[in-house]
């Protein structure tokens, strides 16, 4: 961990084509949130940047299902996502958009930059056109029936019926989504940045944190489930990437390029230099220099994003960044996983998902809940899952039982012994509940707060926000035990001096709950601030200078100060909002994927087998690390699999099914005392089970949601 003089923290831009929903926050957003004000609270020079999407095919399908101009879908989602995150607190320096005129200009820039510098090749291709509307058509414009599966309406680039990716020459039967005839292969030119020839420096970078031998970043700090999907990139060869389109929406081809006509940047080029204009706007608006957080060794450029973003901030960007040759390199990427919901994927299509928006409408008062229970169930290293019972409990059993709790007690104690004035308390008094005097119990809780809440700042700075907020609750339920302990309403009456010792001590923890709180829940710092009649904090060092007076125990909030009134914190939630979350979201259950036209055959069953045959086998839960091809094999991916005891190598059948960019950190089932086998020269240790549908198409067979590393299955 090193310390920089600037930091720069951006999420994800997200497409203006729909609204958000909790997967969104939980992927880029509550993490970079968190790690953003912990930042500014430590007196961290910090920039965070966000903006709306606004290219892609993504924007022009969303217009054309909507009878919209792409223009006004994203007038129409980017006003909706200011608004959403203003709500739920993601606090952006700046939230800018890639239609912005100085978007195109920095992108256009750097797009001619490299153009000059010679880094693009000039390739032919043939791409489908449709004739009747004299337009090239992305892949999302082009459906037909997978090679796969048979299903007749996967699209041009992936089939959501069995999970398979293709090029859109593959699909049977091509027809265009936009006249629905049949489309032509056209030659049309595009502009590629040749990925395999810097395969060499990003695995480098990657493998070792150096560029050329000089320090980047240490790899140790990075996710391992990140390093893995790099890895399986690079280890696949790399290939050029067109950066351009032939498309009417986007930022143009600058127009001193010979043969800009029609063509627009690729959007995964122009998204994240999204980040770089979004500063230069940031620092235009606050008189600072953009290129301080871009073009200096001193600043700190972490990426968050969901997991299907690694190639392109990894790889790609970094690719175009270098080329470039003026800009930094980002300096860790903590990606998220997926979050899940009640047991199966969020799906926007499907509407099987937690709008954000909607849950703002239907419960406005209680925001920091669900970044709570979001941050708690953060999917840092494995995808996990939302539920509006986990929902619930954490609010009922956590924020109500230990936190709300603990806090009102001290403020209600505090005005009913005191007239809510901070107690003084007698240095020389003996502390009936410890062996020493009360200064040296006081002195010694002073300084394991100060310990609680170095550990809370450590998670924070590895990305662990869910061991930080662990360590926020854990510093509660010590509040707790103090008071249930020393029962100072008892206490009271034997021993007035050390009681106040105890509720002195206990408002000090009652203010270090109100500065921990700020990262993970900013409301809510606010409110136990005021009930400490302080002001809320401006997130200016306000966390660092709470440490060093923890570590020269000196007292926080000071004797004789007039705090507030009691007022809960939170309030229990009632079966019935659950209930009523619930019967919206089944309404709009899943419908299965569309059946293919295959009839289904089952295969008959095997011959019985006795008890005793099936205990034999030793089935684990594991979840894969790393994935890559095997040479010369076309149908195996070799994998490493952390068993949580171990990690070993499985070779599997699978490659057909699964790209191996696409498993990383997917949890499985594994046939765990399957006696090692040599594949291809590689041993493997087991075997992952899969279950196969009529046309013989595999899929993992889930692992329940939760279930740790490790875990028999009988
Ligand atoms: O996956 C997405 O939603 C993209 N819009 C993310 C872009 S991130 C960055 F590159 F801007
Ligand atoms: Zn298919």
């Amino acid at each position: 961990m090193r310390d920089f003089k600037r930091y720069l923290v951006t999420s994800a831009l997200p497409y203006a084509n729909g609204p958000l929903h909790i997967g969104h926050l939980a992927g880029a957003y509550l993490s970079a949130d968190v790690y953003v004000r912990f930042m500014r609270l430590m007196g961290k020079d910090i920039v965070y940047i966000g903006g709306s999407d606004e290219h892609g095919a993504a924007i022009t399908m969303r217009a054309l299902k909507d009878g919209l101009t792409p223009q006004e879908v994203v007038d129409k989602y980017h006003d909706l996502f200011v608004k959403t995150f203003e709500k739920v607190g993601i606090s952006f320096d700046i939230y800018h958009r890639t239609s912005d005129p100085l978007h195109h200009e920095t992108s256009q820039d750097i797009f001619r930059t490299l153009y000059k510098k010679g880094l693009f090749t000039e390739e032919e291709s043939e791409q489908y056109y449709d004739p009747e509307v004299n337009q090239f058509l992305a892949d999302r414009y082009i459906k037909g029936t997978c090679p796969k599966c048979a299903n007749p309406d996967a699209y041009g680039d992936q089939c959501e019926n069995c999970g398979s990716t293709f090029s859109p020459t593959e699909l049977i039967n091509p027809r265009s989504v936009l006249s629905g005839s049949e489309p032509i292969l056209k030659k049309t030119k595009h502009w590629y940045l040749p990925l395999n020839d810097h395969e060499t420096w990003l695995r480098e970078w990657i493998e070792e944190g150096t560029v050329d031998g000089v320090f980047k970043h240490y790899p140790d700090e990075w996710k391992n489930h990140v390093i893995g999907q790099c890895k399986s990139w690079l280890d696949g060869g790399l290939q050029p990437r067109a950066m351009t389109r032939d498309l009417d929406w986007g930022v143009d081809v600058p127009h001193d390029v010979p043969g800009h006509e029609g063509k627009k940047l690729y959007v995964w080029l122009d998204a994240p230099i999204g980040y770089i204009s979004a500063t230069r706007q940031w620092a235009k608006d606050n008189g600072k220099k953009w290129e301080k957080y871009w073009k200096d060794d001193d600043c700190q450029l972490i990426h968050f994003i969901g997991k299907d973003n690694i190639v392109f901030h990894c790889l790609i960007f970094p690719a175009v960044l270098k080329a470039h040759g003026d800009f930094v390199l980002p300096y860790n990427v903590p990606a998220n996983q997926f979050m899940n919901l009640e047991g199966a994927k969020i799906s926007t299509s499907r509407n099987w998902a937690v709008w954000v928006h909607e849950y703002i409408e239907d419960l406005p008062d209680k925001i920091d809940e669900l970044r709570y229970c979001m941050i708690k169930n953060m999917p840092e290293l494995k995808d996990t899952e939302f539920t509006w019972k986990s929902w619930q409990d954490a609010n009922n059993n956590e924020l109500v039982a230990n936190l709300a709790n603990f806090i009102n007690r001290v403020v209600v104690l505090t005005n009913k012994y005191y007239d809510g004035k901070v107690p003084a308390f007698d240095e020389d008094a003996s502390f009936t509940g410890s062996s020493g005097d009360d200064s040296e119990f006081y002195d010694s809780e002073m300084l394991s707060l100060h310990d609680e809440l170095q550990e809370l700042c450590q998670s924070i700075r590895t990305f662990d926000f869910r061991s930080g907020l662990k360590s926020l609750m854990d510093i509660s339920t010590k509040g707790n035990q103090l008071l249930q302990y020393n029962e100072p309403w008892k206490l009271v009456k034997e021993d007035p001096e050390t009681t106040k010792t105890i509720m002195n001590l206990a408002i000090q923890y009652v203010y270090v709950l109100g500065v921990a709180a700020r990262p993970f829940m900013p409301e809510t710092s606010d409110k136990i601030l005021a009930l400490l009649n302080l002001k809320p904090l401006k997130e200016k060092g306000e966390l660092l200078k709470l440490l060093d007076k923890l570590c020269e125990g000196e007292t926080l909030v000071k004797a004789k100060h007039q705090i507030g009134e009691p007022l809960h914190l939170f309030s229990r939630i009632d079966d019935s909002v659950v209930a009523t979350q619930m019967a919206k979201l089944i309404k709009e259950e899943p419908t299965p994927v569309p059946a293919t036209t295959a009839t289904p055959e089952s295969k008959p069953l095997r011959d019985p087998i006795t008890y005793d045959d099936f205990i034999k086998m030793d089935m684990r839960v594991a979840t894969i690390l790393a994935a890559e091809k095997v040479a010369n094999a076309d149908k195996l991916l070799q994998l490493t699999v952390d068993l949580g005891f171990e990690q070993r190598t499985v070779v599997s059948g699978i490659a057909n099914y699964y790209k191996p960019e696409e498993i990383i950190g997917q949890k499985v089932t594994l046939l765990a005392n399957l006696a090692p086998r040599k594949i291809k020269g590689i041993e493997s240790k087991g075997m992952i089970l899969m279950s196969e549908n009529s046309d013989g198409v595999l899929k993992f067979v889930a692992a329940p949601a939760g279930a740790e590393n490790g875990s028999q299955i009988s």
